[in-house]
């Protein structure tokens, strides 16, 4: 008979830079309010790495990993499996996950990144899941890490867009669990690409290729600036992460009011509470940080998920259910049975 597993997160953690800057901070650069970010986003400040700073994507990532694999209790060297989820990776190729495994000094395991922004983390988490239960890796390494502050239009023009992001990184070490019943118990993803464009940083591309950055470049080339229709964002947020959770309450026979911690996306706290609503979850079975970090988008469900446990709220046996939309449009959940 084929032995069948199930995988468990077996350590947390997270990295945010020291420099914190503020609503107040923000409108020395553009036309914006504290009292306009709050009411819109529920956002009082978040991290930006400094400009002189040498800490980048990876660098978050390798600090979040250390502090995850130590509280996992193995060896870095016993790591089968990196995966790196972020929007905002350190070079346009390769990928950060090898940069984080050469930084760490962990000898020549695969390493994954995954491009699927908001929804990075739980796409990462699936797939770390799915090659645990089949039993070809033992303990997998995600993270989810983004530099933000580095390609944000900080004048009034990008108001829109960045007053609402910020940097950091989580990391979760995922192990092979024998107790089918505990564990990940499901992921759900799904993606609609015709809404691409409508939260996207479309330069530099293949078509428009770097040389043309550093001969030609527009500063008011919109192409090299993040975009979001919010509006659009915040409807289709909104439906996908309802339906989303639904999904994973039904694939487990739960109801929501079975939900002992949800970890949204920090996307929006208004998103948050309106999710919150929808469900009729108190306010201690829902965990929201984005008022400090803004939205770190691949990071935001690991630094919420590891402060969740640090504080004491998230107990063996509780249901923890994360659920994430974003740019693509993508969206997921997974139901974790906490062990
Ligand atoms: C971005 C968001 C906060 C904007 O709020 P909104 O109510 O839709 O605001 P609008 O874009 O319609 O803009 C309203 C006005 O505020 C202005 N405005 C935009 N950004 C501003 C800012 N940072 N400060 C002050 N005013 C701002 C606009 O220019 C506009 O002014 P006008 O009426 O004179 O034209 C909101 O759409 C949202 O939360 N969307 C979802 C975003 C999200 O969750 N993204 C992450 C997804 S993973």
């Amino acid at each position: 008979m084929i032995k069948q597993y199930t995988s468990k997160i077996i350590g947390l953690g997270k990295y945010v830079p020291d420099n914190r800057v503020t609503n107040d901070d923000l409108s020395e650069f553009m036309d914006t309010s504290h009292d306009w970010i709050v009411e819109r986003t529920g956002i009082e400040e978040r991290r930006f790495i400094p400009k002189d700073s040498p800490e980048g994507t990876a660098t978050m990532g390798v600090r979040a990993s250390e502090q995850a694999i130590e509280r996992a209790g193995i060896h870095k060297d016993d790591i089968d499996l990196i995966v790196f989820a972020t929007l905002s990776p350190d070079y346009y190729f390769p990928g950060s996950g090898v940069l984080v495994q050469d930084l760490m000094g962990i000898g020549t395991c695969p390493a994954l990144d995954v491009r699927n922004q908001c929804s990075g983390f739980i796409y990462a988490l699936s797939v770390a899941d799915q090659y645990i239960r089949t039993g070809m890796y033992k303990n997998i390494l995600v993270i989810g890490s983004e530099h933000h502050s580095g390609g944000l239009d900080l004048s009034t023009r990008g108001r829109t867009v960045s007053v609402i992001f910020g940097d950091g990184a989580g990391a979760a070490v995922v192990s092979r669990h024998d107790n089918l019943d505990e564990g990940i118990q499901s992921t759900h993803l799904h993606s609609e690409g015709k809404h691409a464009k409508e939260l996207s940083l479309i330069g530099p591309n293949t078509k428009k290729w770097v040389h043309e950055v550093f001969e030609n470049y527009d500063p008011d080339d919109m192409d090299y600036h993040p975009y979001m229709n919010g509006q659009l964002v915040f409807k289709n947020a909104v439906v996908r992460f309802s339906e989303v959770i639904l999904e994973a309450l039904a694939k487990n026979n739960l109801e929501p009011s079975d939900i002992d911690m949800l970890i949204p996306h920090q996307a929006n706290l208004r998103i948050a509470q309106f999710v919150q609503k929808k469900f009729g979850l108190r306010d201690d079975q829902v965990y929201n940080n984005i008022m400090r970090y803004g939205n770190t988008t691949a990071a935001s469900i690991p630094i919420a998920l590891c402060e969740a446990w640090e504080e004491g709220r998230i107990k063996t046996g509780d249901h923890v259910m994360l659920a994430a939309f974003g740019s693509g449009f993508t969206w997921g959940s997974s139901l974790i049975k906490w062990v």
